[in-house]
């Protein structure tokens, strides 16, 4: 929320201000108190928050949302991996087209599975780093191999393998400019990662990433549900409300606007 926004819509103002506005006038419909984190403000280019005693203020008789956003889609008592994909994850085609065309390529379960399951992180949290975000969001309930090649394939990207059928992507030139070049962690993690057990699977998930992007593609969500349940170890108490290292970002996930 920008400082000068005012709950009043006016044509004078500017259309973010407009935007904030109505995000306020939504605000004061819903029956909590729903706030931005200072990630979220970050994201918009502002190093800001705003305190309890002074939103409250602004909400008079309400309390902080302490549970589930209103707003998003419900999730179930017992949240699997594949509610996720269907009720949090916010475009999944370039993820089901991957594990398609691993299953077509005759690749293993786990192989598929880290196609399935690379980007994750970018459909459903972050874009920085979502090798390494989405590597330990799952580590707790996969074999190791999928969850490192998760991890490594956020530097293999960026480094060609003809060897292996994979070229430095056309799209990254496109998308970065011709004179990007990996910052040395990224470089360092690829000497690494040249070196692990779990190479080739990495590698394999560039393989079927970089032409897993057709738009008009239809992939089936259900045709990977018996290798997510052979390989996917999903908690009874369901995803989030385990106690694995990871599930506080499960958690996170589903609720989003917890105030704390
Ligand atoms: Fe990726
Ligand atoms: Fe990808």
């Amino acid at each position: 929320m920008g400082p000068q926004a005012t709950s009043k819509i006016t044509s004078e103002m500017t259309l973010s201000d407009r935007a904030d506005a109505l995000e306020e006038h939504m605000m004061h419909e819903l029956d909590t108190i729903v706030t931005k984190s200072v990630f979220a403000n970050l994201t918009d280019g502002e190093v800001a928050m705003e305190g309890g005693a002074a939103l409250q203020k602004k909400h008079p008789g309400k309390f902080f949302n302490m549970g589930a956003d209103p707003r998003l889609p419900p999730m179930p008592d017992k949240p699997t991996l594949l509610d996720y994909f269907k009720n949090r994850f916010a475009s999944t085609n370039h993820l089901l087209q991957s594990g398609a065309l691993a299953i077509k390529n005759g690749h293993s379960e786990k192989v598929v599975l880290a196609c399935l399951l690379h980007d994750i992180a970018v459909v459903g949290f972050i874009r920085c780093d979502h090798g390494y975000w989405g590597a330990q969001m799952i580590a707790p309930y996969v074999d190791e191999e999928v969850s490192e090649a998760i991890r490594m394939h956020q530097a293999l990207r960026f480094f060609p393998d003809e060897a292996m059928g994979y070229p430095y992507p056309e799209l990254y030139r496109q998308y970065f400019g011709d004179d990007y070049k990996p910052e040395p962690y990224i470089v360092e993690e690829y000497k690494r990662a040249r070196d692990s057990k779990y190479y080739e699977t990495s590698r394999l998930i560039c393989v079927n990433d970089v032409y897993a992007f057709d738009p008009n593609a239809k992939v089936d969500l259900d045709q990977f549900e018996d290798i997510i349940g052979r390989n996917f170890r999903q908690p009874k108490e369901g995803l989030g409300w385990d106690h694995s290292p990871s599930a506080h970002m499960w958690r996170t996930i589903m609720w989003p606007t917890r105030f704390l």
